[in-house]
């Protein structure tokens, strides 16, 4: 029985583990939080600090694992790198996961190699603000240097906004460095693709809608997303370059971008899976494509199989209160619901979406039509239908206007 790593066991880990386990393997999973949902599932548990590479890597070496179990994670990329070039694994090297989790590091080498890019700041600490900036055009977006999942990325038009954001994210004391961006406004993508021997392919493109200003939020994914063959095209060849250049092989990718009159600017690019269920939910139900297992045979040497033979639309709409069983049951007789969960809050509290953490208590809905404009749309429905409170329904109807 061969057994394989997962690098973290939160809630992002929990469907991969379960493919792997699916796929007749077992599983030592690592996190530092105790109370992780994968920890209970994985055959094996260790709490232990994931950042921390050396005592990740002395535990690894006890544990006879034969690969790593790609699944979305932000900056312990980096603890896998290590691994997969310790063990030699095939996946991303510890040097490619620096490049793409280090904003810095990507900013620096994208520009010098020519792709279109915000202006960006030095690196500064909220102990020693620089006093120029260097930014006086608005707006600008303020982001942790090593950040995902948008936690701490706030987009202020003014100097006091500037001011007051850098107030309120001085008490996110577990980030370090920060960046500061031109905010760039065009339509913005999220993009699936793998690049295996050196060969790139585009898996999926996804529409975004995002939450209002200031937070920068997906609250819902659809796709496949509507573009013409020639945009698709100009996506995929920046992302098939920007591969080369960050030296990303043998790993699933996942970006943001967006579309310019310019071109595609490459907000940020991971040689890991996307997260926010679009790995184990998204793609599958949109392509028949299950990622995560073509992604544990490609950390297992074996030959992976990525051929998309599907397509049909689907949206991901997240919500915050609660939806009546006789709406989703309407809409369950017609087949256009693909997968349904209540949100965990209670239907008087209204959460304030900021980034993804906060979207982990939500409730979500997956729904199909017969184009995505249509699967788009009865999310929407659903969900504005849906809560039983009236005013300010839902704090989705706000921030979707
Ligand atoms: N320079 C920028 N211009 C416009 N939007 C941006 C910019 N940087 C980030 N964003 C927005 O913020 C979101 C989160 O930023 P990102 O750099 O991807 O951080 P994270 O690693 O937290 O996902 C992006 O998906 C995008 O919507
Ligand atoms: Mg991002």
């Amino acid at each position: 029985m061969k057994w394989l790593l997962s690098i973290g066991a939160g809630v992002e880990q929990v469907e991969p583990i379960k493919i792997a386990q699916a796929m007749g393997y077992k599983v030592v999973a690592m996190d530092g939080n105790a109370n992780a949902p994968g920890l209970n599932i994985a055959d094996r548990s260790l709490n232990i600090d994931i950042s921390d590479k050396v005592e990740v890597l002395t535990e690894v070496r006890k544990c006879n694992v034969s690969g790593i179990i790609p699944s979305p994670i932000g900056k312990c990329l980096t603890t896998i790198g290590l691994i997969n070039d310790e063990l030699s694994f095939p996946g991303i090297s510890a040097a490619a996961a620096e490049r793409c989790t280090n904003k810095k590091i990507f900013h620096d080498l994208l520009s010098r190699n020519h792709f279109l890019r915000p202006s960006q700041s030095e690196v500064f600490q909220m102990t020693q603000i620089p006093l120029e900036l260097k930014f006086n055009d608005y707006p600008l977006i303020i982001k942790p240097c090593n950040g995902s999942g948008s936690k701490g990325v706030i987009v202020v038009q003014s100097e006091e906004e500037l001011e007051q954001a850098l107030m309120d994210l001085s008490k996110l004391e577990e980030v370090q460095d920060w960046l500061i961006e031109s905010f760039i406004e065009g339509t913005e993508y999220g993009v699936d693709a793998v690049v295996i021997d050196g060969k790139f392919q585009l898996l999926m493109i996804r529409e975004k809608t995002l939450s209002n200003l200031p937070y920068r939020q997906a609250i819902q994914v659809s796709g496949p997303a509507n573009l013409t063959e020639l945009q698709i095209k100009s996506i995929a060849e920046c992302l098939e370059r920007a591969a080369q250049v960050l030296e990303m092989n043998n790993c699933i990718l996942h970006a943001d971008v967006l579309l310019l009159q310019e071109g595609v600017c490459i907000i940020e690019m991971a040689g890991r899976p996307s997260g926010q269920m679009i790995s184990s939910n998204i793609i599958p139900l949109a392509t028949g494509l299950n990622v995560i297992q073509e992604g544990i045979k490609i950390s297992l040497g074996i030959n992976a199989d990525f051929t998309i033979n599907d397509s049909r639309p689907v949206a991901l709409t997240y919500f915050t209160h609660s939806i009546h069983p006789k709406i989703i049951e309407k809409y369950e007789k017609n087949g256009e619901i693909l997968k349904f969960k209540q949100t965990e809050h209670d239907s008087s509290d209204v959460i304030q979406i900021t980034n993804g953490t906060d979207l982990s208590g939500a409730g979500y809905i997956i729904t199909t039509g017969l184009n995505l404009a249509e699967a788009q749309s009865i999310g929407d429905t659903i969900i504005k239908q849906g809560g039983d409170y009236n005013e300010d329904r839902s704090e989705y109807s706000k921030i979707k206007q």
